[in-house]
């Protein structure tokens, strides 16, 4: 009996490696990376942002959004436009700036991948990194990068429906600061994680070369680590096929299922990538005052605009995101296309013909993401150790909690 168990462990073990779980389904990286997403079009009319978000021809045409010569995405605010000294904000007062959303959402059962060289910083500057449900606010929300001026530090969090919360003496990285997903109805309360670990934002971030995000969204519970350049695990790359969780240490923010039923409270989530100024985060006058405030300064409602956004736009040259790609795994190779139908958000399954490199595409014949891998192509055997290997990941990855 031991001596069996003892080869079923070597076997699991040598195996481990190539028992990747999550299987690239979705890549935005290089020429094609503004493809799948959609721009928003109009004034930031969800956090009250003193932005006017561009469509992608107009946003195009200012080159607010681009590629560089790296084959980076660039998405920036417009830093050129000299807006008139004014006390009242009027829509039309608003800078000019870019919200993307994946028009393809992405299941109980995936791994969000961002790495980004350059984040946007500065005071009034807000940008972030998460993700919603169509018919957000339900259906769950995940910040996964998003801070304000000129805080150093990230902070993760969940926004939900009433009933989940943060289990307490979770195992991650990051602080608590709130364990109820549902505090602050629209607020950017929730339960929110501040990231320890040093240059996870602003210009400490960038100085340091960058990092990566990543987000398992599983039955588990939701898990995101962050990775300065120096320590990104081997599996997490620009031509990887797939990559493994459980290979990757305790995470920043981890909220297991133990207190949150993850697929109760979480429909499908699409990817939002933003910049907006001021508002009700950046601009709300106790943060702003805490975060950028001028010794002596009283700081009103309009303080955060009239410091910033109007004038040149000179201020904003750090304003932007430079993107190396965002990548998107799956435990079932699915992507999920909306189509509204009578009032609601339907979705259809399609397998994927995502491959390294940046070509992306949605197809309901394709086939799955590539041969490319570890030599998986190893037909039953694989298959049979897979299911193994992820039951056994499972119970590892419930007891860590
Ligand atoms: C908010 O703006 C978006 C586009 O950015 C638009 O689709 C939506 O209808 C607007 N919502 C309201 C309530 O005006
Ligand atoms: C994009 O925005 C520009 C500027 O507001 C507008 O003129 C144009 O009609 C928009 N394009 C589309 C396709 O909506
Ligand atoms: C557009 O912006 C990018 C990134 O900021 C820059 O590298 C490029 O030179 C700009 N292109 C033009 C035509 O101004
Ligand atoms: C706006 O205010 C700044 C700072 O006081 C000043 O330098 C600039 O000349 C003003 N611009 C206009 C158009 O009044
Ligand atoms: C913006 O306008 C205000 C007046 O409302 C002025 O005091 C301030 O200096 C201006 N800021 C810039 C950057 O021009
Ligand atoms: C797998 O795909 C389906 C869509 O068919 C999705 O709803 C589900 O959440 C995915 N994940 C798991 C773990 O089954
Ligand atoms: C990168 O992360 C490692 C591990 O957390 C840490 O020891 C190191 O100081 C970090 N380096 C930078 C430049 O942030
Ligand atoms: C979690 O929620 C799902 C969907 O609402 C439900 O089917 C399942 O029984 C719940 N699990 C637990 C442990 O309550
Ligand atoms: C990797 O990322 C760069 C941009 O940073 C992109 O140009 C390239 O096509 C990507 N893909 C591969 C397979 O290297
Ligand atoms: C999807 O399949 C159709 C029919 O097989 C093919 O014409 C099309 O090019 C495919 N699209 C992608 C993105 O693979």
């Amino acid at each position: 009996m031991h001596a069996l168990s003892g080869v079923l462990y070597t076997l699991l073990m040598a195996s481990a490696p190539a028992l990747a779980q999550y299987k690239l389904v979705k890549d935005y990286s290089g020429s094609n990376f503004f493809t799948g997403w959609d721009y928003a079009d109009g004034f930031d009319n969800t956090t009250n942002g003193a932005v006017n978000w561009l469509n992608q021809s107009a946003a195009t045409t200012a080159n607010l959004t681009s590629i560089n010569s790296e084959g980076r995405a660039i998405i920036k605010v417009d830093d050129f436009t000299n807006l008139p000294n004014v006390t009242v904000v009027t829509d039309q007062l608003k800078r000019d700036s870019i919200s993307l959303s994946t028009h393809d959402f992405f299941g109980v059962g995936s791994v969000i991948i961002f790495d980004a060289v350059h984040l946007p910083f500065g005071c009034s500057v807000w940008p972030a990194f998460w993700t919603r449900a169509p018919n957000w606010p339900h259906g769950g929300e995940i910040d996964i990068l998003e801070e304000v001026n000129l805080v150093t530090n990230n902070q993760m969090v969940l926004h939900t429906d009433p009933g989940c919360t943060q289990a307490d003496g979770v195992t991650q990285l990051g602080t608590t600061k709130g364990s109820d997903c549902s505090a602050g109805t629209s607020s950017r309360t929730g339960c929110a994680v501040t990231e320890t670990q040093p240059n996870s934002f602003g210009e400490g971030f960038n100085n340091a070369g960058g990092g990566v995000w990543a987000t398992q969204f599983d039955e588990s519970g939701i898990f995101v680590w962050f990775w300065n350049r120096s320590v990104i695990p081997s599996d997490v790359s620009n031509t990887s096929q797939s990559v493994d969780p459980s290979t990757w240490g305790t995470p920043s923010a981890a909220w297991p299922s133990s207190s949150c039923n993850i697929t109760q409270f979480f429909q499908p989530q699409q990817i939002v990538l933003d910049i907006t100024l001021c508002g009700d985060f950046a601009g709300q006058p106790n943060i702003y005052q805490a975060t950028c405030g001028k010794p002596g300064e009283t700081v009103v409602a309009n303080t955060c605009y009239a410091d910033n956004v109007n004038g040149t736009g000179a201020n904003y040259a750090d304003a932007f995101f430079e993107v190396n790609y965002v990548k998107v795994y799956s435990v079932n190779s699915t992507v999920l296309s909306p189509s509204v139908s009578g009032g609601s958000t339907v979705f259809s399954t399609a397998t994927t013909t995502a491959s390294a490199g940046g070509s992306s595409g949605t197809n309901a014949s394709g086939s799955g993401s590539g041969s490319g891998g570890n030599g998986a192509a190893q037909g039953p055997m694989v298959a049979g150790l897979t299911v193994l290997g992820a039951t056994v990941v499972a119970a590892l990855a419930w007891a860590m909690m």
